[in-house]
């Protein structure tokens, strides 16, 4: 895949094919591009744990939030399209502001586009219960849970359109549940000098 056309499509998804399983070669890309990715100080702050069994990831479903734009409700992925596998980004509890937000996005980022490389779709997550996520997955009292990432095989598609004539950038969805993403034009907010 060029990188534009990656770029293009590394859409958010959430809708998933949940009877394709992810094969453990594109997680172990997810993985090295986890590994990879640029951080402040090069001081590598964060921890993962992929929640790769079927059991975890269906307890966890419950506690994570969807489409704030449409409602919970609209946006919730149906029984049948669930996703199959969550990344919990991690940080040690103690661990400076430094960058943190900045690593924390870059990291996602590399492995998205990893798994995006592959055709596995992800939604990235901050709307979750971090509470109940973290007794779940019985995750150390010295880490912090400072994300969810959704993954699988995308059952929708998601294109990127221009807003509309009132300049709405909230994304919405069709009928059979494709999403439609309302991007500015670079030029409305890149200046060139
Ligand atoms: C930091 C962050 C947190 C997000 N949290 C959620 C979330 O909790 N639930 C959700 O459905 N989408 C979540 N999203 C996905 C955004 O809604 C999505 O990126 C946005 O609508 C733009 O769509 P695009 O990713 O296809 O460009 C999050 C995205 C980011 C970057």
């Amino acid at each position: 895949m060029e990188i534009m056309e990656l770029l293009q499509t590394k859409r958010t998804y959430r809708r998933f094919d949940q009877s394709r399983p992810i094969p453990r070669q594109v997680v172990d890309d997810m993985m090295e591009a986890a590994r990879l990715a640029s951080c402040a100080g090069n001081k590598q702050p964060l921890r993962y744990l992929a929640v790769c069994s079927e059991e975890l990831v269906e307890q966890i479903f419950p506690f994570t939030y969807w489409a704030a734009a449409l409602t919970d409700a609209v946006g919730r992925p149906k029984e049948g399209s669930h996703p199959v596998m969550y990344w919990a980004v991690l940080c040690d509890r103690d661990a400076k502001d430094f960058g943190l937000g900045v690593d924390a996005g870059l990291a996602m980022d590399n492995i998205i586009a990893a798994a995006w490389y592959h055709g596995v779709g992800s939604c990235m997550m901050g709307n979750i219960n971090r509470d109940k996520i973290r007794e779940i997955l019985s995750v150390d009292p010295s880490l912090e849970i400072l994300y969810m990432i959704a993954f699988g095989y995308p059952a929708h598609r998601s294109t990127v359109v221009d807003p509309d004539a009132a300049g709405s950038l909230n994304y919405y969805m069709d009928e059979d549940e494709n999403f439609y993403v309302p991007k500015r034009k670079a030029s409305d907010f890149i200046e060139i000098k």
